[in-house]
């Protein structure tokens, strides 16, 4: 099977490495990629937003599945071009996408699907604004509509903060706070069946201890050993299938990767938001466990056969992954530092611990970063404390001017106390 993977990030890393791994993959590609992917996979050159181009060249290599990694082409329907020139793509339509394109479409479906969720407002003007505020009260959470790669929402007990953010949006939600432990769920399905992961946890701020701003995530973990071992089943019931079941009733049936981010409250679970992707840096943990071959399940939903595939099987391991993001990120991340260590990683922690590149690129022989979020340093152990050991012992090791990265990941459950870290007001 020749495979073509869109995107740049570790998210596309990560599927690139284990499709690599995959011996039903004869030819691996990636557009555009970046440095750490061009070690696994043949990078092209193509603007990931427009679907002919992205179309033409999955034709000109002769691919036999497409997987979109991130939200922006999915939004823009790439997915649908792709479809339309015959090749089998994972990823759902433009109109499918817009359960994370725009949060007040996704309210609406959840509403009419009967899924849980925080109980909201969508406001376009500051009056509709202070009053939703006042209806719920602090600490507030303020959403700019569209998307906002994961930092277009505000949660804050500073009401002058949650107008102001507000008042820099289009169209915003205004919505309950909810309490509780955040789980990501990811679910594979064809627009029909629903086959879910595992479960994996996400540090969204961007310092120690949930402080400073929201971010894309820096770092996460998977399984969840504080979690009911009944979680799965109850969102599968509750959220994934009844979500897939009415997108194909509205005649706009969603294949691809559903992504639900949930807040396990003290009155249950409720959804704080869907994604149409797979989620980074989640998927760096969840498919360091999944031991099914990667393109037959992917193959498999963009061909609607998810049904007739074996139970998915996994890995003992617990799996830790650790961002190492530019100086200044979110804010404004410096790029074109050198980045090294590398080498010293695959010499010496290799297969356990790796490093997978998110904003890199080469600049002659030297790897430099790119974007925001620079580098994923992913481990497995026996348990989260010895995955959590050999991810850090491998962070060590890479040097990047002016870099930051969490310490704290995973480390109040890696550290026995069953714990999870709360969301922050
Ligand atoms: P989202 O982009 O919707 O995932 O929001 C980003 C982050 O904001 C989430 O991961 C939560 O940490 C936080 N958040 C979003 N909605 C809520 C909510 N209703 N209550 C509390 N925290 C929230
Ligand atoms: N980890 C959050 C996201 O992928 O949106």
């Amino acid at each position: 099977m020749k495979v073509l993977v869109i995107g740049n990030g570790a998210r596309e890393h990560a599927l690139c490495r284990s499709l690599s791994l995959d011996p039903d993959v004869t030819a691996l590609h990636c557009a555009p990629g970046n440095a750490g992917i061009a070690e696994v996979a043949q990078l092209h050159q193509v603007d990931a937003l427009d679907g002919a181009a992205v179309s033409a060249l999955a034709v000109e290599l002769g691919a036999d599945l497409v997987v979109v990694g991130p939200e922006a082409p999915l939004v823009a329907g790439v997915a649908d071009a792709v479809r339309e020139a015959g090749i089998p793509v994972f990823g759902p339509s433009g109109e499918a996408a817009q359960l994370e394109g725009s949060k007040a479409f996704a309210k609406e479906v959840m509403a009419a699907a009967d899924v849980p969720t925080a109980r909201s407002y969508v406001c376009t003007t500051a009056e509709e604004v202070a009053e939703a505020l006042d209806a719920f009260g602090a600490p507030y959470v303020v959403k700019d509509d569209g998307l906002a790669a994961g930092k277009g929402v505000v949660v804050t007990a500073d009401i002058e903060a949650a107008k102001a953010h507000a008042a820099g949006c289009e169209r915003v939600v205004i919505e309950e706070f909810l309490d509780g432990p955040e789980v990501s769920l990811f679910a594979i399905t064809d627009g029909d069946t629903v086959l879910p992961l595992q479960p994996a946890q996400d540090f969204k701020r961007a310092l120690d201890g949930d402080e400073g701003p929201n971010t894309g995530g820096m770092g996460a973990y998977s399984p969840l050993p504080w979690a009911d071992p009944k979680l799965v089943d109850e969102v599968m019931q509750t959220v994934l299938q009844p979500t897939v079941d009415e997108m194909r009733r509205r005649g706009t049936p969603f294949s691809g990767l559903l992504y639900a981010g949930l807040a396990i409250t003290s009155r249950g679970v409720r959804v704080i938001e869907f994604n149409a992707r797979f989620g980074d840096p989640e998927t760096q943990v969840v498919l360091a466990r999944l031991k099914t071959p990667l393109a037959g399940i992917l193959m498999a939903a963009a061909t609607s056969n998810l049904g007739y595939l074996e139970p998915l099987r996994w890995s003992e391991d617990a799996a830790v992954t650790v961002v190492i993001a530019s100086h200044n990120y979110p804010a404004t991340p410096r790029t074109g530092d050198p980045i090294t260590g590398l080498d010293e990683v695959a010499a010496q922690d290799a297969p356990h611990a790796y490093v997978l590149h998110a904003g890199t690129r080469r600049d002659g022989d030297a790897v430099v970063s790119a974007g925001g979020r620079v580098l994923s340093v992913t481990a497995t152990g026996k348990d989260l404390s010895q995955a959590r050991e050999r991810a850090y012992r491998a962070v060590g090791r890479v040097r990047l001017d002016g870099s930051q990265h969490r310490t704290d990941i995973a480390a109040k459950v890696a550290g026995g106390t069953g714990e999870a870290g709360a969301v922050e007001a």
